[in-house]
């Protein structure tokens, strides 16, 4: 299994990254055996494998369900979960007890969504041992004030946002950022001036890493075939 430190000298050697969604023991098994790097047990199941419109109705106790089932048969793959939405906003001790579920699943490391409000709270896990990766640009938790899927950081004021915003997840000592929808040649600059790694969805071609919802890498969607896939 690679190690937080690991991905981050791949990084620095400019190795490239595979990672992939998986929420079950089906899929765990294949991937358990391939080379991808690490698997993301992401929020985006609560679309994917339960039918919900958003990643909003992800819960804690969903999370922990898909993390147990991908580690039982990928015991050798680094697991990444993600912190469902709000969690992190019902105060600390109790994002504590979600993180620490989530850990003793079979977690490695945990995922949380955005930036502003954010950098206390992801200093004080990354502080406790718990390594985190941030994730910038499109937040689909935050798709009712967003609007829409849609590209991020096209103009200049708000691609600066979203670069400085990758700056101060370093800062708070996040290891590694997904960058979700936005332009290439901004990903492309984020990804040079930070020494831990990128991974990119919809993102082009010049991060450390990409990640794909593996339902959607297979085309099992027929409704839903985006470029970057
Ligand atoms: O839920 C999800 O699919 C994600 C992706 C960025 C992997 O968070
Ligand atoms: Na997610």
């Amino acid at each position: 299994m690679k190690s937080v430190n690991e991905f981050i000298k791949a990084k620095v050697k400019g190795e490239k990254i595979s990672t992939v969604t998986c929420y079950d023991f089906w899929s765990a098994k294949i991937i358990n055996e391939s080379d991808v790097d690490a698997i993301l047990v992401v929020d985006s199941s609560a679309m994917v494998m339960h039918g919900f419109e958003t990643t909003i109705n992800a819960k804690v106790v969903m999370m922990c369900y898909h993390v147990d089932v991908v580690k039982r048969a990928a015991t050798s793959k680094f697991i990444i979960a993600d912190i469902p939405f709000l969690e992190h906003k019902k105060g600390i001790e109790n994002l504590f007890q979600s993180v620490d579920k989530l850990l003793k699943a079979g977690a490695n490391a945990i995922k949380l969504e955005g930036v502003d409000g954010n950098l206390d709270i992801i200093k004080e896990l990354t502080q406790s041992g718990i390594p985190v990766m941030g994730h910038i640009g499109l937040t689909p938790q935050s798709i009712n004030k967003i609007g829409g899927y849609i590209i991020q950081g096209k103009d200049d004021n708000f691609s600066e946002k979203i670069f400085n915003e990758a700056l101060k997840l370093q800062s708070a000592g996040c290891f590694y950022i997904v960058l979700e929808l936005i332009p290439s040649h901004l990903a492309k600059e984020i990804s040079i001036n930070l020494s831990i790694p990128t991974i990119g969805i919809g993102a082009g071609l010049e991060t450390y890493g990409q990640v794909l919802v593996l339902h959607d890498l297979l085309g099992f969607n027929k409704d839903f075939n985006p470029k970057f896939v």
